[in-house]
């Protein structure tokens, strides 16, 4: 395997390795013989064959990716099939899916035996920049998405990026959502790198906020860019966005905000434009989006705080929590983004 590149997450007893390139999947032989388990469950949404295995006992768990399985019926159904297994705490649980795969299987993994240790094999864009990377688990509740979870870092995470050979073109414009805010959180200009290279980029920089915050007490808040209004736009769509494609349009409203405020230049908010549209992703709100309903949404954000509206904007000294900003200044920068006709699914 030439190329390889691997990025370390730094929190102590805690910290791992997240190697991404193609065909890194062949790693986890090596990977599984560190962790030395008697059993090894592999909770896949791929075929069994794309996964290479150590010579110990293993047991293939056949799911399908989708936010139905982020429940704790489908959380309690994956504890209880390790349990049939005989899975004790040494023994290994490895994922392999998109971002809601690592997600459940995470805190299964967190929950039984009270944490086993488990290794992810993200196959979307988006899993392999940001959702098997940093440690959150979480599974929805009829009440709200990602309102149950537990912090459980990975023994390893393996991006192969010849998972996404497959992966649909709508896909690929969630995972480089995500990718397009890392550009102002400190990433720096990815556009034109190789697409390993911009994966490396991107997890480089979760790894930094994640070492720094393990647990959200504040720093981790800026990977929440473009997210107060992603969320609530996935939700005022019906889900019919991508959560990237979300995230898109949340960058350039955050940007348009910021620079109503007076934070940042008319250059720095055309420079979100540019990098959100080289990506093909959506900048614009969909046209029949009700505003007020989006501030609703928003005020309701978990992550959006206590006090009125909270975003996460960029400003001279970098992007930070901004507190208070005015429903009015929210509502007009809202109303201005109305252009884009919404996407078909
Ligand atoms: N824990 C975190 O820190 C974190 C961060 C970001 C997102 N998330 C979560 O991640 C989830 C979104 O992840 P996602 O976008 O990967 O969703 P997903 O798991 O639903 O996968 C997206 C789609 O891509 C398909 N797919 C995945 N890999 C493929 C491949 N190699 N070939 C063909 N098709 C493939 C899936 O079948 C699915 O249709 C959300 O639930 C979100 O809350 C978690
Ligand atoms: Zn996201």
């Amino acid at each position: 395997m030439s190329g390889v590149q691997v990025v370390g997450v730094e929190l102590a007893d805690r910290s791992y390795s997240v190697v991404i390139g193609s065909g890194v999947r062949r790693e986890l032989p090596t990977v599984l013989r560190r962790l030395a388990p008697t059993r090894v469950a592999v909770v896949s949404a791929r075929p069994p064959d794309m996964l290479s295995l150590p010579d110990v006992a293993t047991e293939h768990i056949a799911v399908r990716e989708g936010e139905h399985i982020k429940s704790l019926a489908h959380v309690e159904q994956l504890c209880r099939r390790f349990a049939q297994l005989g899975l004790h705490r040494d023994d290994v649980v490895v994922s392999c899916g998109g971002g809601t795969v690592s997600d459940a299987v995470g805190m299964a993994a967190a929950l039984y035996h009270r944490g086993l240790p488990v290794v992810h094999l993200p196959t979307s864009l988006l899993a392999q920049v940001d959702a098997s990377v940093g440690g959150k688990t979480a599974v929805n509740l009829p009440e709200g998405k990602n309102l149950i979870g537990t912090y459980w870092q990975p023994a390893a995470v393996l991006c192969d990026t010849d998972f996404l050979a497959t992966l649909p073109r709508r896909e690929w414009l969630s995972g480089f959502g995500e990718i397009a805010r890392c550009h102002f959180l400190g990433a720096g200009e990815l556009r034109h790198l190789p697409l390993q290279a911009q994966i490396t980029a991107s997890v480089a920089l979760k790894a930094r906020v994640v070492a720094e915050d393990e647990r959200d007490a504040g720093r981790r808040n800026v990977l929440n860019y473009g997210h107060t209004l992603g969320h609530a736009l996935e939700v005022a769509t019906g889900f019919v966005l991508r959560h990237g494609e979300a995230v898109a349009i949340g960058t350039v409203f955050a940007a348009e905000l910021a620079g109503r405020l007076g934070r940042i230049s008319s250059r720095r908010v055309a420079e979100h434009r540019e990098v959100v549209a080289h990506y093909g992703l959506p900048a614009d709100l969909p046209d029949d989006c009700d505003v007020a309903q989006l501030i609703s949404l928003m005020t309701r954000d978990k992550k959006a705080g206590r006090t009125g509206l909270a975003f996460v904007l960029d400003g001279p000294g970098g992007v930070e929590v901004v507190r208070g900003v005015p429903e009015s200044t929210v509502r007009t920068a809202l109303e201005e983004m109305r252009h884009a006709p919404c996407p078909t699914t």
